[in-house]
């Protein structure tokens, strides 16, 4: 069976370890050449080597400007377009109202919010006609959490820029699209929490979803690659909920 992505030139932001990782390795599966960021080079190398040569590590924080700037002048350099975008970088971490300081807030805007537009914007010249642009929001920005509402906030404002970017974008046919995940299997996700409350909190995790488990970084990343592939040609400004059905209910 012919590859769904061959010959397409792919980055994904954040794509070292979970569901970017996962994501990568799918796109690579499909024929894509994939791109990926990080900011710990150890774990971009280790990334690299586990995808195989379709892949290329380049280090960069997404919520640093000039890094971004360094990534697109590479892909331009190397690959002179790009075909598929993944922004996928991002994270957060919990703290209730009352204790929520500058520090957690500019560093999860800084990223998830400030860093995806910037990565989306400064890849425009770049972007073939027809690209598909895919950004990761997640079922928290229309779920309430304690002590989660920054990042909760923060994945909001990804899933609206969608909205609006799908028409800033129209002349160009460039599809764009949210992929939301439930909870997934991440060492992001396990981070949240120290080590010895990780197995609880999955548990309690799962228990919220109608499937009763935890999503595999896999099944997001086969999402991100249908969504990347000319199967989701009339796909434009959606939010996909890979969930379980978590959100859903
Ligand atoms: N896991 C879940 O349950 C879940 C659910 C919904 C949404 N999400 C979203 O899914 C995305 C991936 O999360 P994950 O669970 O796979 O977490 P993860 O395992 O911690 O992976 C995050 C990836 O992003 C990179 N990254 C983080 N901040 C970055 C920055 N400022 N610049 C560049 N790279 C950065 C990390 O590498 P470095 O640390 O080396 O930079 C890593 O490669 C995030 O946007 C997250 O909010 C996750």
């Amino acid at each position: 069976m012919s590859k769904k992505l061959a010959n397409k030139i792919a980055l994904v932001t954040g794509g070292s370890t979970g569901i970017g990782l996962a994501s990568a390795q799918v796109l690579a599966e499909q024929g894509a050449k994939v791109y990926i960021t990080g900011r710990r080079q150890e774990e971009l190398d280790a990334a690299v080597a586990l995808i195989g040569p379709a892949a290329t590590g380049i280090r960069a924080d997404a919520s640093v400007l000039s890094e971004l700037d360094n990534v697109f002048a590479t892909i331009a350099s190397e690959s002179g377009r790009l075909d598929v975008l993944f922004a996928n970088a991002g994270g957060g971490d919990m703290m209730p109202l009352g204790d929520i300081t500058e520090e957690h807030f500019d560093r999860i805007f800084g990223t998830n919010v400030r860093g995806l537009l910037f990565t989306v914007q400064k890849a425009l010249p770049l972007l073939s006609n027809g690209a598909s642009v895919i950004l990761t929001g997640s079922t928290a920005a229309v779920k309430g959490t304690a002590s989660f509402s920054v990042y909760s906030a923060s994945k909001a404002a990804v899933r609206s820029l969608a909205r609006s970017w799908a028409l800033d974008l129209k002349e160009r046919g460039i599809r764009i699209n949210v992929v939301s995940p439930g909870p997934v299997r991440t060492p992001g996700l396990g981070g949240l929490v120290p080590e010895e409350q990780r197995q609880g909190l999955f548990d309690a995790l799962a228990e919220g979803v109608p499937l009763g488990r935890l999503g595999e970084p896999q099944e997001i990343g086969k999402t991100v690659a249908f969504l990347a592939s000319d199967d989701a040609s009339f796909i434009n400004a959606a939010e996909i909920y890979v969930d379980g059905g978590q959100a859903q209910i």
